[in-house]
């Protein structure tokens, strides 16, 4: 698929933008806080209906129209997949009035998908797209939750019965915590946790077999990826580390997945009591980055791990590919910079096979001249964007 129509109004430094862009490789240069970012970020919204990065919602609005008196921030996108196009639309409203800046009013988003009002979980899916930035890094050597939050966002896209199970699962875990806190407390009885342990086994189970499932196949992906990226000097593996054993999910099927977790539940009753906090479950699930088996989390220099994050990321655009069967949108944000001239090359070459390609720069001299020939060239200044 690609995007071949952008529209934002009052979104972040936007103001105002029309932008049509080609299938292939667009480059964007511009120089610090002129909207590089938040143009891939803006894409990144409407494919997930989030920032990569954490931002309250009201940031999104634009500071000067957030001044005004009904302020609003509207995102479109016209796409074209295999067989079809799309129209996106969302507009973001505070609910109640707004100062400058910003106070605690929260955010209403009116979702349209081909002018018809959706709800958040039908627009998921619609516009694909696999985002690249320098902070990704923290996949890698950051929190466990960063990289849950990564399975989640990569699993939802291709997969509308994940996003439907993980929001399940979220509540879930809420009501079960709250009724552990209150076992604690002796308000309630040990027995009311029956009926909430088999709703978490039950959401919980296919986002652990789907995670399993995703893993595997990216690191089958990633494995060639690391390697031309590394210049064949890595061997990457991707490991899943499920909180449940792994008995259950080698047997690869729903049933067992299920029992395991069952199993490993009742095994942990007496913490989950003494700690009044479920302790099981793909809240707790983390995924580990092997290179020559050592884990890079903890071993990797920000170099490897800057690496791995990126052949990550390509792998996950094939990924998206052989799930859904269109190419996804590739976003790379100020990526080059962080890279040594041996990677950069290996990078541009990896993503010549790609579809569009959306990459922003501050310096068009870090791009081979025969790549830039081949690109549509864009300047961005001042959340304007003008053909370069
Ligand atoms: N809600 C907003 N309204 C107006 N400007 C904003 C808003 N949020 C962020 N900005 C500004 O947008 C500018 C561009 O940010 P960014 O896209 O991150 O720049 P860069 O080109 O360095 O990637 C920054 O100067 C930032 O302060
Ligand atoms: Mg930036």
């Amino acid at each position: 698929m690609y995007l071949q129509h952008l529209s934002l109004t009052n979104f972040r430094n936007y103001v105002r933008l029309e932008l049509d862009l080609p299938p292939h490789v667009s480059v964007f240069q511009g120089a610090n806080a002129q909207g590089k970012s938040n143009l891939l970020e803006s894409i990144c919204f409407l494919a997930t209906i989030r920032f990569s990065r954490t931002v309250a919602e009201r940031e999104l609005i634009n500071w000067e129209a957030a001044g005004e008196k009904l302020p609003f921030a509207r995102l479109s996108a016209n796409i074209q997949k295999a067989e079809r196009k799309a129209q996106l639309e969302i507009i973001l409203r505070p609910r109640s009035a707004m100062h400058h800046q910003g106070t605690l009013a929260t955010i209403q988003k009116h979702i349209r998908v081909n002018g018809v009002a959706r709800r958040a979980v039908d627009l998921i899916g619609q516009l694909n797209m696999v985002m690249f930035s320098p902070r990704d890094i923290d996949l890698i050597g950051g929190e466990p939750a960063t990289r849950r939050r990564y399975l989640d966002i990569t699993n939802s896209q291709v997969d509308p019965q994940y996003l439907r199970a993980s929001q399940r699962y979220n509540k879930v875990l809420s009501q079960r915590n709250h009724l552990l806190r209150r076992i604690a407390a002796c308000q309630s009885r040990p027995n009311e946790l029956l009926f909430w342990d088999q709703e978490l086994v039950k959401a919980g189970a296919y986002i652990i077999l789907q995670r399993q499932r995703t893993i595997a196949e990216l690191n089958d992906l990633a494995n060639p990826m690391h390697d031309q990226l590394s210049g064949g000097q890595e061997k990457l593996t991707l490991q899943y580390r499920p909180s449940i054993d792994k008995e259950g999910l080698e047997m690869g099927a729903l049933p067992e997945v299920e029992q395991a977790f069952n199993r490993v539940l009742g095994a942990a009753r007496q913490r989950e009591l003494a700690r009044g906090l479920s302790l099981i479950g793909p809240h707790r699930d983390d995924l580990g980055f092997l290179v020559n088996e050592m884990d890079m989390g903890t071993y990797g220099s920000r170099g490897q791990q800057r690496t791995i994050a990126l052949s990550l990321k390509l792998s996950e655009a094939r990924f998206m590919l052989m799930r859904t069967g269109e190419w996804p949108v590739l976003l790379l944000d100020d990526v080059l910079s962080e890279l040594d001239p041996e990677r950069r090359q290996h990078l541009l070459e990896a993503i010549s096979s790609y579809r569009q390609v959306l990459i922003t720069t501050t310096d068009l001299d870090r791009f081979p001249s025969e790549f830039l020939a081949r690109a549509e060239k864009f300047r961005i200044a001042d959340g304007r964007i003008e053909p370069a």
